[in-house]
């Protein structure tokens, strides 16, 4: 963590970066035209290099709205075998460098026929369907709690200024739970009847590890999904990961208005 903490401040100079943006399937482009410091996974000491099609797969440090941002351009997942430690290093990385707030998007199948793919969704919580969990392992008592109160990870109050800057914009924005599954198999139809059994309302691959790690050590934490698609069974459809790609270019307009607006507000 030292060496890691060392080399990005020497390349970053007196930045200190307040928000923490990481950004999902297809949202990579949200960088492009922004001026900023860009430091590759691949020279990251403790940071695995991330090689899922359409993710860049480097930090990048950035003023926006005179906020000091820092971006993770794709994400690091657990289907891409991945510990649970390789995906919670960079949160605990993003928090000793000054992080207090965490935005975290993804692409997500939507588990209702009235989730339509372009929609968005604000994550008010989530469901762990991973089958494990990234504090698991001694604790850092100095970061955050053995056993981490989870009533309120996604905070009310950023999502309540996420509905109001999506208000203004005329974007539609609905609040619901976000389940994680490992991956990289989407979900049968009858897996994706019991999640919606359980109360949740699109299902994805990622960001509950980061929201779980961002929680314990006191980060304030956004989640936002793009509906990239209906889940399996929802219609009569096959899924493939270019449709999530393509969902995530088309509506990443309407994400970057969105974020652009939360960003500023925050
Ligand atoms: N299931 C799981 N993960 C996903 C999906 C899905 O339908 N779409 C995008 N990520």
């Amino acid at each position: 963590m030292e060496n890691t903490l060392n080399f990005i401040k020497e390349k970053i100079n007196d930045f200190v970066p307040d928000i923490a943006l990481v950004l999902g399937s297809g949202l990579g482009s949200f960088t492009d035209g922004i001026e900023g410091i860009e430091i590759p996974y691949s020279s990251i000491e403790g940071f695995p290099t991330s090689n899922v099609l359409g993710h860049k797969g480097s930090l990048f440090f950035c003023k926006m709205f005179e906020k000091n941002l820092v971006i993770m351009q794709g994400r690091f997942h657990y289907y891409e075998g991945n510990s649970m430690q390789n995906i919670a290093f960079p949160i605990k990385v993003f928090k000793k460098l000054g992080v207090n707030k965490i935005i975290l998007t993804n692409a997500a199948g939507g588990l209702h026929k009235n989730f339509a793919p372009g929609d968005l969704m604000l994550i008010k919580d989530h469901i762990n369907c991973m089958g494990t969990n990234p504090l698991i392992g001694k604790n850092d008592d100095f970061m955050g709690e053995r056993f981490p109160d989870m009533s309120e990870v996604y905070s009310k109050k950023l999502r309540k200024t996420a509905l109001e800057c999506a208000k203004e914009n005329g974007i539609q924005l609905i609040e619901g739970v976000y389940a994680a599954t490992t991956g990289p198999s989407y979900e049968t139809p009858s897996e994706v009847k019991m999640l919606r059994l359980m109360g949740a309302d699109a299902v994805g691959m990622s960001t509950v590890p980061e929201a779980i790690v961002a929680n314990w050590c006191k980060m304030e934490v956004l989640g936002l999904s793009l509906i990239s698609n209906y889940a399996s069974g929802v219609i009569d459809a096959k899924l493939n990961h270019n449709e999530v790609l393509e969902a995530g270019k088309v509506a990443s307009g309407k994400i970057a208005v969105l974020l652009n607006s939360i960003i500023s507000q925050i």
